[in-house]
């Protein structure tokens, strides 16, 4: 690869070992993906936080203790469990001092304590065109698609070393060129605009949509130009699970997609698929488990939940309290709760029975070891990883049945066209 003058002194190691070292494992990642020169990078976002056993908070430590600092401002993605709250989660005691000593290695590299898995919703974030280095598939494919920053796929070690080294390989979707959509998906005239006032139609058609493209970049067409921002942030977690989708074009809405033509400079489609009332079913069928009857646990916050999102669960509850016979979570980032704190959103969500947790990983619960055998939530991502991670496959529902559940005590299921 092509250096510049400081990234020879880099790889000389004149800026520090880790710096040299950050930057070796970055060259030969350039080298593997063929590409020619490194790209500076503005913003790190570190995956680096849930406890995946000792090697993992091993490897945040040794780049603590080395003294080396981020070289670019650095958000944290969410960690295991609430860092006050742990006990009342079910972890241990082992687990959450892992965390700790993970947390204090972020600080001694001068991360910002974000602690959330929805860092667009946090104080810090990109802008359209930057480059950036990101984990976390979430947030990858909503700084990727929503903001119009550049950032690939990374796995998690390598985007802390993009931190420290503030570089990385130029290839991939840091490059223009190809950023561009290769195929088209369009939504069927069967699908009708009131029907997105339902919330858990992003994730659905986010699903069949994953499904359709897996790891390629795409466009899709005839999505509703008005939206909440959460809803573009459920479609993204959702159609990075489902496919492999680190940058989608929503045309129309999504800022390098304007137009069909800009998606695709110019070019016409190579494919065009269809997702239709079929594929809405086939989709649900794929995220909801049909066999549950009572709702044990309902988890909301996958990924993290806005403050928005907290008043959205107040107003639907109305002043009513979730039943005692089901537990119900809502996890959120750790400015979000300060916030919440502040203005007596967190303590009336408490008074109304619900339990909310901050900067941990909703999927990261101790379900089974609490006996928990019945899950239900309204996130697509939860509904397809939950199974893998934690054994039960979990109800997919809206944010309204997943709260008129939590208040009734039994599993409320509403009629919706693309249910049977
Ligand atoms: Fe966040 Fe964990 Fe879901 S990191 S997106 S709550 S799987």
């Amino acid at each position: 690869m092509k250096l510049t003058k400081y990234e020879q002194e880099m790889l000389d190691g004149e800026h520090g070992e880790m710096r040299q070292k950050a930057l070796q494992v970055l060259c030969d990642l350039g080298e593997y993906e063929g590409a020619e020169e490194f790209v500076e990078v503005t913003l790190c976002h570190s995956d680096n936080a849930v406890y995946m056993g000792e090697a993992a908070a091993a490897f945040v430590e040794y780049l603590g203790d080395s003294g080396v600092k981020l070289a670019v401002p650095t958000t944290t993605n969410a960690c295991s469990l609430d860092m006050d709250k742990w006990a009342e989660q079910g972890f241990e005691p082992k687990i959450a001092d892992a965390i700790r000593r993970m947390e204090a290695a972020h600080a001694k590299m001068g991360a910002i304590p974000t602690w959330t898995c929805a860092p667009y919703q946090s104080c810090v974030q990109p802008v359209f065109g930057q480059q950036i280095v990101s984990a976390e598939s979430n947030v990858i494919c909503y700084y990727n698609s929503v903001i119009g920053a550049r950032t690939n796929r990374y796995a998690g070690p390598l985007e802390l070393l993009g931190g420290i080294a503030g570089r990385v390989p130029y290839f991939g979707l840091h490059v223009k060129e190809n950023r561009y959509a290769e195929g088209l998906v369009k939504l069927s005239d069967e699908i009708k605009p009131e029907w997105f006032n339902d919330d858990s139609l992003y994730a659905l058609i986010a699903y069949a949509y994953g499904s359709i493209v897996g790891n390629r970049v795409w466009a899709i067409e005839g999505m509703p130009k008005r939206f909440r921002k959460e809803s573009l942030r459920d479609f993204s977690a959702t159609a990075a699970s489902s496919g492999g989708i680190a940058l989608y074009h929503m045309v129309g809405v999504t800022p390098e997609a304007q137009t069909v033509d800009m998606a695709f400079n110019g070019k016409r489609p190579k494919e065009v698929e269809e997702i239709n009332l079929k594929s809405l079913c086939d989709a649900e069928k794929q995220l909801n488990n049909p066999e549950v009857k009572n709702v044990d646990m309902i988890l909301l916050g996958c990924p993290h939940f806005s403050y928005d999102d907290c008043q959205q669960v107040l107003r639907l509850l109305d002043g009513r309290r979730v039943s005692e016979n089901i537990e119900v979570n809502i996890t959120v980032g750790r400015d979000t709760a300060d916030r919440m704190m502040d203005d007596g959103i967190y303590n009336e969500l408490l008074l109304s029975g619900i339990k909310v947790y901050k900067e941990g990983c909703a999927l990261e619960i101790r379900a089974k070891k609490r006996g928990i055998k019945t899950l239900m939530s309204n996130s697509g991502k939860f509904g397809t990883y939950s199974f893998g991670l934690t054994g039960i496959q979990p109800v997919f529902g809206s944010l309204s049945e997943c709260i008129e559940t939590a208040v009734s005590g039994e599993l409320v299921r509403e009629d919706k066209p693309w249910r049977e």
